[in-house]
C-alpha cells in the first residue's frame, strides 16, 4: 500500500512529461511492435483477431501499447480524457452469454479498432488527432494491442461484476 502511494506520484509527473512532449511535437512517433514468439498470421488480413486471450500476445500488446498510445489513451488503458476511452470498444461484448452473438461483437469492435489504428484520424483542418499506424504495425502488432485491450476490458468488468 505504501510503496503504491509512493510509486504513484512518479507515474503521474512521467506521465505529465510524456504528454508535454505529445503536445510540443503535434504527433507521436509510431514504434514498431516486436511480435516475434507469436504464430505470424501472414499478409492477408483476418476479419477478427486470432490472438484474443493469448497470453504472449497480451504481454506484447501491453508493451506496445505503453510505448504508442497510453500518451494519449492513458496508462492501462485507463482514459483520462485526452483521448477516447478504448475499454469501451468491446465493453458489450464482455457479458454476452450467446456464444456466436459475442463472438460478432467482438469481431465488430475488431473491425473498427484495425481501421483507425492503421489509418488515424484527421479534425476538421486535415491535421491527424489520432495517429496512423498502418505504415509501422504489422497485423501481428495490431491484434497483440487489440488483445491487451480486450483483456483490461475484461479486468474492468470483473472488478465491476464485485
Ligand atoms: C497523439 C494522441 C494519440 C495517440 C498517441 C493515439 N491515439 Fe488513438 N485517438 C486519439 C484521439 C484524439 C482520438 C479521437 C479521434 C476522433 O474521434 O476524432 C483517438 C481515437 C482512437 C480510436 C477510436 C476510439 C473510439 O471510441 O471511437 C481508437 C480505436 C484508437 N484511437 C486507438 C489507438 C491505438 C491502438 C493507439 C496506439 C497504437 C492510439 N490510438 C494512439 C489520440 C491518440
Amino acid at each position: 500500500m505504501q510503496a503504491t502511494q509512493r510509486t504513484r506520484p512518479a507515474i503521474g509527473i512521467f506521465l505529465v512529461f510524456f504528454m508535454l512532449q505529445v503536445f510540443a511535437h503535434g504527433d507521436v512517433t509510431p514504434h514498431p511492435i516486436d511480435t516475434s514468439g507469436l504464430k505470424p498470421i501472414g499478409a492477408d488480413w483476418v476479419q477478427t483477431n486470432p490472438y484474443r486471450g493469448n497470453e504472449k500476445a497480451i504481454a506484447i500488446g501491453a508493451e506496445g501499447y505503453m510505448h504508442n498510445c497510453a500518451g494519449c489513451h492513458g496508462l492501462n488503458a485507463e482514459s483520462g480524457g485526452v483521448a477516447p476511452d478504448l475499454l469501451k470498444l468491446a465493453a458489450d461484448c464482455v457479458d454476452m452469454s450467446n456464444k456466436a452473438q459475442q463472438d460478432a461483437c467482438f469481431a465488430d469492435s475488431d473491425d473498427y479498432f484495425k481501421g483507425i489504428t492503421l489509418s488515424g484520424k484527421k479534425n476538421s483542418e486535415g491535421r491527424y488527432t489520432m495517429p496512423a499506424y498502418g505504415a509501422v504495425f504489422t497485423q501481428e502488432a495490431v491484434w497483440s494491442v487489440k488483445a491487451y485491450i480486450d483483456s483490461r476490458t475484461r479486468e474492468e468488468a470483473a472488478k465491476n461484476a464485485h
